[in-house]
């Protein structure tokens, strides 16, 4: 349980957990939604999104309820090696926390649907989850408008804030594609310049002080 009510998970493997423990829904909403998602979406009808780390399929959720209330048409990219089992999105209580008709239905249909193919959860929302290494797929380029790089710390899980990493997400962003993400370390930022990235350090949610924004 996080600060705010709604629940995160921790991984056994690194005991890093998925969200800030300040709340998992607020932190979300802060760095994904607000400083990226209705931060570049001004007149646009549709938006291709890019997610490093699905996760819990928070993001996923959280972006659905904003496609919905502003009439948009998202197709979401996720990826992830290593998928939590559907039970345990199942206990996760999102759903409840969030105002969308549908909610626990649609969470569910995200979670259960098969991974590897495009699949219409909503008229808002096309969802493609991608079981594989960040370090391993190919990626489409000049695609993507906005980027939720949303792996484990820098610390923990080094292999997915590599140089060569964020040079492939670059290539994969439209210019002026906009990449969000709650980490702010120095040698991240240092690399993202290297890339091409202009970066803005915006303020961070919880006991972070900042976080970056990065344009194409
Ligand atoms: C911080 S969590 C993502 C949280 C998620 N965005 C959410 O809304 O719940 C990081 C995710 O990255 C995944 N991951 C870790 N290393 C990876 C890698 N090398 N390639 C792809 N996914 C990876 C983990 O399985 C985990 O689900």
């Amino acid at each position: 349980m996080t600060g705010d009510g709604s629940h995160t998970l921790r991984s056994p493997a690194t005991g890093d957990t998925y969200h800030s423990m300040c709340g998992a829904i607020m932190e979300s909403m802060h760095v994904y939604i607000h400083s990226g998602l209705e931060y570049m979406s001004g007149n646009k009808s549709g938006i291709r999104i890019f997610e490093m780390g699905f996760g819990t399929g928070l993001n996923a959720l959280l972006t659905l309820q904003f496609a919905v209330s502003r009439q948009l048409k998202i197709s979401y990219h996720a990826v992830d090696d290593h998928p939590i089992p559907v039970e345990t999105a199942g206990s996760l209580n999102y759903p409840d926390r969030i105002v969308m008709e549908g909610a626990r239905r649609l969470f569910h249909r995200m979670h259960d649907s098969p991974w590897d193919q495009w699949l219409t959860i909503h008229p808002s929302l096309r969802l493609y989850k991608e079981r594989d290494d960040i370090a391993r797929i190919s990626l489409p380029d000049g695609h993507y408008d906005l980027v939720y790089f949303d792996a484990f710390g820098p610390d923990y899980a080094t292999e997915c804030w590599t140089y060569s990493v964020l040079e492939r997400i670059y290539h994969a962003m439209r210019k002026d594609g906009v990449l969000v993400t709650y980490s702010c370390k120095g040698a991240v930022r240092r690399d993202m310049v290297r890339c091409g990235f202009r970066i803005e350090k915006i303020p961070a949610f919880g006991k972070k002080r900042h976080m970056i924004r990065a344009i194409k």
